[in-house]
């Protein structure tokens, strides 16, 4: 059966990954948005949760770095002060919408440290709402951690098979899926034992998408980089993260999908921009596909710590996200450097 959205799914895929753009990801659940809240004496509130995401998509300038933002599901159903729909906000402002559908990572069954996730039930019928609503893309994220003999084949399989359902439903409802396997950078493993994993799950991934008749051409990718564990003793300087993460890409990804958009994982922002930077500065003539960024923390953090829930500090909160969405956006064609960290952001 052909299927009726095929070029709006090429056509969005691509326009998600268009030159000198990223994605921003705004989809924390409730609970990740509150515990980001209660860190900062922020009252935890649908209305605060509100605010803050209105201050993101109407930050001014936002769309000239950022293509599309992945909302959670509350957030879509939501508007601005005035009364008007994020979503609507987001097309005006030519950004597209995205959202979040799995519905979180679980303890995988008889695999102690474990996760895998969960969300296929009832997902044909999410889908279908979210499309009507205005959303063109979508995203799944499964979850490896690296320790001692994980992870497992099998969490790595089911894992792996979850985010090719979600991707073939994902298509035949008109959202480009977000395929994104996070490998956690959390542990003392070291770059080499990161490589090995992020291999290992690409390739059961792309085994799965192939398996379940997902169009390459019509989804994107959002991986973790291939990166030292957090307490590793030695850390991978930017040069290595950058090679060593194209190389990984280079033997798993099918040059037919569009584009390869990374994950922060809980890098600093600086380091986030530098690893992204380096790839496109240096490796560029390598990529056949497009390679940005799908943020969260490195780039919102510093624009929530600076708001804190104070509505005089909202203008100024706005210019910090939009600099920092800026910065991604050279990375993203390879024109990034430490200076631009030394701008000053509020004259
Ligand atoms: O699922 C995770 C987010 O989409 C990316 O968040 O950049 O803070 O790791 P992060």
């Amino acid at each position: 059966m052909t299927n009726q959205y095929v070029s709006e799914l090429t056509n969005t895929a691509k326009m998600m990954m268009s030159e000198g753009k990223g994605i921003l990801a705004m989809d924390e659940s409730n609970g990740t948005c509150n515990r980001r809240f209660e860190k900062l004496g922020i009252a935890t509130t649908e209305e605060n949760r509100r605010a803050y995401r209105e201050l993101i998509l109407t930050a001014p300038n936002l769309s000239d770095y950022i293509s599309g933002a992945i909302l959670y599901d509350e957030t879509i159903r939501q508007s601005t002060k005035d009364g008007v729909s994020f979503i609507k906000v987001m097309q005006e402002a030519g950004m597209i919408p995205g959202i979040k559908v799995d519905t979180g990572a679980k303890d995988y069954a008889g695999h102690p440290g474990e996760k895998v996730t969960e969300g296929l039930d009832g997902l044909r019928d999410r889908i279908a709402e979210y499309y009507k609503m205005g959303a063109r893309f979508a995203k799944w994220r499964a979850v490896i951690t690296i320790g001692n003999l994980i992870p497992s084949d099998g969490c790595i399989e089911a894992n792996a098979h979850g985010l090719a359902r979600y991707a073939a439903l994902c298509q035949e409802g008109g959202l480009v899926p977000i395929v994104e396997p996070e490998v956690l950078i959390n542990g003392d493993h070291s770059i080499e034992r990161c490589y090995e994993v992020t291999q290992s799950t690409l390739h059961e991934v792309f085994r799965q998408l192939y398996v379940q008749g997902v169009a390459y051409d019509q989804m994107n990718l959002k991986p973790s980089m291939v990166i030292s564990g957090d307490n590793c003793s030695s850390q991978a300087d930017v040069e290595q993260v950058a090679t060593e993460t194209i190389r990984c890409l280079l033997n798993t990804v099918p040059p037919a999908v569009p584009g390869i958009a990374f994950l922060s994982g809980g890098q600093s922002k600086e380091r986030s921009s530098a690893h992204l930077n380096y790839m496109n500065a240096n490796l560029r003539s390598k990529l056949p596909w497009r390679v940005t960024f799908s943020y969260a923390r490195a780039i919102q953090q510093p624009a929530l710590d600076h708001w804190s829930c104070k509505a005089e500090k909202v203008a100024e909160a706005q210019k910090i996200l939009v600099q920092r969405a800026k910065l991604n956006s050279a990375a993203s064609v390879g024109n990034y450097s430490e200076e631009m960290e030394k701008q000053p952001v509020l004259v």
